[in-house]
């Protein structure tokens, strides 16, 4: 849809944790000078093996200075947050201090060096409650819980730094980021784990004796929320063409990403049943507070603004490659930890 860039040196924050490093992979595999910046709380090391890592945080102001400085860059990545809704409530201090402030310490050393493009990672948490499904960038953001109030702020303050400052930004709002690396090299691996799909598998592969269904009284066909998975290569996708989209000068915007599809937890079951040909024993439970009865992209604005199409939209194509995963876990043959026992 446009030019391709021409290689660029680019510094992705968080590339050590889940989505980032397969954008590491992604970036590297185009041709780009990736530079990590990632505090490894929450991601691995060996992730972010694709490309350059630096150790360090986003609250050490000084180190930002000293890396923009040293090198040009022409865009930066940000994937660096923390993402538990339940734990934002919480530890408020915690998300608004790494989610908000410490952005602000990259925004203004990219303002400093001159670094003016950004890809930004934001959420479909930024919407609260849905009024509507499916869900456009029209729709009134009402986040529910500080991650998602954090990531708004984020997204108001980019508007604010390209009114000023002149940055160039795309925020890109996940919807249910799911799936691992089609080549198995990357997958998620968070402790501990909290998001269905790799829940489900780490029952499937005897990790875990049962999982637990968060409320099935919603207002859905089958009495469970309804969510929409979209792989994490996809997200990817969308990224490196948001950054064409910027480099081709066009408006800063946000973008909502997710297949368009909605399943529920049973049919997430169901279909991962499939996949791995293993029971998965459920016990109900009550509702998880925060949790909305259905999340529904429309991404129509990144087809047409961005050419964006998803590669791999359907869930079981999802499951299997994060079951592929989730079996090198279980058989601790993974560069990023030794069979780790789940929780
Ligand atoms: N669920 C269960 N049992 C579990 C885990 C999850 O029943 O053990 C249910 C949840 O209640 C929810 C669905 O499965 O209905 C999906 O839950 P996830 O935790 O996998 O994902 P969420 O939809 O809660 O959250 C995701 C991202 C957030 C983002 C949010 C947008 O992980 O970062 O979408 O609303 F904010």
């Amino acid at each position: 849809m446009f030019l391709r860039v021409e290689a660029m040196r680019i510094l992705v924050v968080g590339g050590a944790g889940y989505i980032g490093s397969h954008m590491v992979k992604r970036l590297a595999r185009d041709g780009h000078e990736v530079v990590v910046l990632d505090n490894l709380s929450t991601g691995h090391r060996e992730a972010a093996r694709f490309g350059e890592m630096v150790e360090g945080d986003l609250g050490d102001s000084a180190l930002l200075d000293r890396l923009l400085g040293q090198r040009p860059f022409a865009a930066v990545m940000h994937f660096g947050a923390y993402s538990q809704v339940g734990e934002s409530s919480q530890e408020p201090a915690a998300y608004y201090r790494n989610n908000a402030a410490y952005t602000l310490n990259l925004l203004d050393a990219m303002r400093a060096h001159a670094v003016h493009l950004l890809v930004f990672s934001s959420t479909a948490a930024v919407f609260g409650e849905p009024t509507y499904i499916p869900i456009d960038e029209s729709h009134p953001l009402h986040p529910l819980n500080p991650y998602g109030r954090s990531k708004r702020m984020v997204e108001e303050i980019l508007a604010d730094y390209e009114q000023a400052y002149g940055l160039h930004w795309a925020a890109l709002r996940y919807f249910n980021a799911a799936g691992a690396d089609p080549e198995g090299d990357l997958g998620e691996q968070h402790e501990p784990e909290t998001h269905l799909i790799p829940i489900v598998l780490q029952v499937a592969s005897g990790r875990r004796s049962e999982l637990q269904v968060f409320g099935d009284d919603y207002d859905t066909p089958d009495g469970t929320c309804i969510r929409d998975y979209v792989h994490v290569t996809d997200l990817c996708d969308a990224h490196a063409l948001a950054l064409d989209y910027l480099c081709s000068g066009r408006p800063s915007r946000a973008w909502n990403l997710g297949t368009e599809a909605g399943f529920s937890v049973r049919e997430v079951v169901d279909a991962a049943r499939r996949v791995t040909g293993r029971e998965i024993p459920l016990r109900m439970m009550p509702r998880r507070p925060g949790d909305p009865a259905r999340l529904v992209a429309d991404s129509a604005a990144a087809r047409r603004d961005l050419g964006w199409r998803p590669q791999f939209p359907d869930l079981e194509t999802m499951i299997s490659h994060a079951w592929r995963w989730e079996c090198r876990i279980r058989d601790g043959d993974l560069p990023l930890a030794k069979g780790v026992p789940a929780r």
